[in-house]
Parts: structure tokens; C-alpha cells; sequence
């Protein structure tokens, strides 16, 4: 298929292609817009049913990058790289540093983080091979590392921003939250609520990643396709996109959505549906920012982690500021951010 006639195609700036014989890598790296800065994105290394799929994923996630720098405040573009999963399975190391070998053919004009997949140790062999890479092991006090952390700070902010703007209450003290998935960004946003006296009611397809929330956070576990109708207060993605649609929506028992998946709802009609039913939406690419923004600081060089928290403290300010928008225009959230990001990278004539 053509990526120019490719339905997540939007004026992307650059696509580009590395088909390595010597070590196999099959990579994609996608920059859609560079008006604020350098493209900067994660790496994902995924199995992919075809190059068309890897293609538009690529396409897809940077252009969800651009918005979320830009919401972010970051003088960063968006762009993000994908890894297409070889028969083996293994992202072995010469894949790794052919990998960093590509992206530094791209002259600084995308800089490479951690995705699904990838991991700090992983951007240590892709930092052999360029320097237009982060999530490097961080030094004492500054920004670096697994941002993970960071993410699940943020949605942790934005259930606080939520909560006091939907249900009028600071405390979470009792809250039920239903998170789905508690890989990294859910295991530590786990945390966060266990000790802020959250309800926990989680599932994963990981058999130890539940056992370990119930036995060390108190979590109820239930089956994976019951969590998104949990009868709770906030239910929170932090596995897959594409979980709010026509067939769950209806389901949802929660009144808000706060959660780190990327591309959280299956089609804009589903925002609407949302909006219709009173379910307060967190867009994803707002309240998913923290850890490019501790990808931002650490490439900026020195920047303190107690920098890097107040940023992230911030994403509970902008989701006010995007719910009282909605409510005072009468328009679901998703638009409200969507229209905001597209302004700031100069793309709001469509
Ligand atoms: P992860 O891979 O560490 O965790 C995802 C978890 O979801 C795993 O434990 C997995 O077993 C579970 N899972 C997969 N399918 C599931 C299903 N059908 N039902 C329930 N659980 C399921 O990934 P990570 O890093 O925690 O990211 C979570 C989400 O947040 C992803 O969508 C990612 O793109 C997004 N995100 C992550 C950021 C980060 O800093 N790691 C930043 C922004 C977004």
C-alpha cells in the first residue's frame, strides 16, 4: 500500500527505511513533525503481521508523539521507530547497534527512546552506535532511565486532577480504581494508589504480575475481560489501545479514564460515545506524558529529577484546563487536546 494513501498518514515530514542483510533488522522510523524541535519518540519492538502494519503503526504512534510533546511543553517533534520482530523473536545485540547505526544516519533529527519492548540495558547497546539516544542508566540526582516511573506519576497526577474536578474530593483515601495491566507504567502507578489508600481491582494476561499486586498491594484480581466494566471510580489502561469502543463503552462502569495507554480510544466516535455517557476522559497523549518528559530533560543534559517532577506534576493542571474547555464548549476532551496540540505544531488547518 502507498503511505501517502495510508489512512494514518498526516502529512508525516519523513519515513524512513532500514533493511540491514548483515544482522536482519527490518526497521521504520517515522517523523511527523519537526515545528518545535528535533522528532523525538520510543523505539517499539513488536511481531507484526506485515510491513503494512508495522508501517502504519509507525505513522500512527508519531503522530501521537507530536501531540504529546507539544501538550507537554517539550521543544520536541514527534517521531517513533519500530523494530519488526524477526522469526526468532530476538532483538539481538548487532540488531541493537545496526539499529543505533540507523538512527544516527538521521543526523539528530529523531532522537530514539524506550517503547514496548525495549529497556534500559537495550538503549546502552544503541548508544554504542549514535548519540541521539536516551533512557541511558541516569546519574546520581539527574534526569535518565526507565521512564516509566515518570509516566505513572503523571496519570497518578491526572487521577488526582480528575477526581478532584469530577467527584470534588482531594483524598484518595478509599477510591476504587480498576487498572488494566500492571507491567511497568501499572505496577508502579499501583503503588502510588495503594499508598494513597486506593482500592485496587487490576488484571493482566501475567499470571505473576496479578499475584504480586494482590499479595503485596491488596489488590483484587479479576478476570481480563471483566476489568473494564469494574463497578469503581476511575478505571485505568495500562495495557492496550483501542480498549474504548462501540462494544466496551456501553459496559464501563467507571466515571472517569485515566490511564498510560497510548491510542487508548478505537475511533474519534468513541470520544463522543464518552462524552455522551458523562465518563470524564483523560486524553491519553496528556495525562501519558511523564516519561518523555524525562526523556527531554535527560537528552537536555544535567536537569534535575526534582525538575522533571514538577513537569510532571503540571499534567494535572493542563487536564483541568481541558475539562473546563469541554464542559464550557460542550465538546468531548479528546477534541479539546486534539485541537490544542494541533495548534501548537502549526497544523490546525486540518
Ligand atoms: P509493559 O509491557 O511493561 O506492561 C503492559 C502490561 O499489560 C503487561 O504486564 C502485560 O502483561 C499486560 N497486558 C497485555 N495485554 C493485556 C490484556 N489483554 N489485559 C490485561 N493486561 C494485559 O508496558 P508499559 O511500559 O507499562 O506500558 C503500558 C502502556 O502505556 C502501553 O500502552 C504503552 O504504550 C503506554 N505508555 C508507556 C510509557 C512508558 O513510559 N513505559 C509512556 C507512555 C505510554
Amino acid at each position: 500500500m502507498s503511505i501517502f494513501d495510508n489512512v494514518a498518514f498526516d502529512r508525516h515530514e519523513r519515513v524512513a527505511f532500514c533493511n540491514d542483510p548483515v544482522t536482519g533488522l527490518k526497521a521504520i522510523v517515522a517523523i511527523h513533525s519537526s515545528a518545535r524541535g528535533p522528532a523525538a519518540g520510543g523505539c517499539r519492538f513488536w511481531r507484526y503481521d506485515s510491513e503494512d502494519a508495522a508501517i502504519t503503526d509507525a505513522l500512527r504512534l508519531a503522530q501521537g508523539m507530536s501531540y504529546k510533546n507539544a501538550m507537554a511543553g517539550l521543544d520536541l517533534g514527534g517521531g517513533k521507530a519500530v523494530i519488526m520482530a524477526p522469526d526468532s523473536g530476538e532483538l539481538d545485540e548487532p540488531m541493537l547497534e545496526a539499529f543505533g547505526a540507523f538512527v544516527n544516519t538521521l543526523g539528530g533529527a529523531y532522537i530514539t527512546a524506550e517503547d514496548v519492548g525495549m529497556s534500559v540495558g537495550k538503549m546502552e547497546v544503541v548508544a554504542r552506535r549514535t548519540s541521539y539516544v536516551t533512557g541511558l542508566p541516569p546519574k546520581q540526582g539527574v534526569a535518565g532511565g526507565d521512564p516509566s516511573p515518570k509516566t505513572a506519576d503523571g496519570v497518578f497526577a491526572g487521577i488526582r486532577a480528575a477526581v478532584r474536578y469530577k467527584l470534588g474530593r482531594d483524598s484518595l483515601d478509599g477510591l476504587r480504581v480498576a487498572v488494566q495491566g500492571v507491567g511497568s507504567v501499572g505496577w508502579h502507578l499501583c503503588q502510588l494508589l495503594f499508598d494513597a489508600g486506593a482500592k485496587l481491582i487490576v488484571a493482566d494476561i501475567n499470571a505473576e504480575r496479578v499475584a504480586l499486586a494482590r499479595e503485596q498491594l491488596g489488590a483484587e484480581v479479576v478476570a481480563l475481560d471483566s476489568i473494564l466494566e469494574s463497578d469503581v471510580d476511575v478505571l485505568s489502561p495500562c495495557a492496550l489501545g483501542a480498549i474504548l469502543n462501540a462494544q466496551s463503552i456501553p459496559r464501563l462502569r467507571a466515571g472517569i479514564i485515566a490511564g498510560a495507554a497510548n491510542n487508548q480510544l478505537a475511533t474519534d466516535a468513541d470520544g463522543k460515545r464518552l462524552f455522551e455517557a458523562g465518563v470524564l476522559y483523560c486524553p491519553d497523549f496528556v495525562i501519558n506524558a511523564g516519561g518523555i518528559i524525562n526523556v527531554a530533560c535527560e537528552y537536555a543534559g544535567d536537569v534535575s529529577d526534582a525538575v522533571v517532577n514538577e513537569k510532571v506534576r503540571a499534567i494535572g493542571d493542563r487536564l483541568i484546563q481541558i475539562f473546563e474547555l469541554s464542559d464550557a464548549q460542550k465538546r468531548p476532551t479528546h477534541i479539546i487536546a486534539n485541537e490544542q496540540a494541533r495548534r501548537l505544531i502549526g497544523r490546525d488547518d486540518g
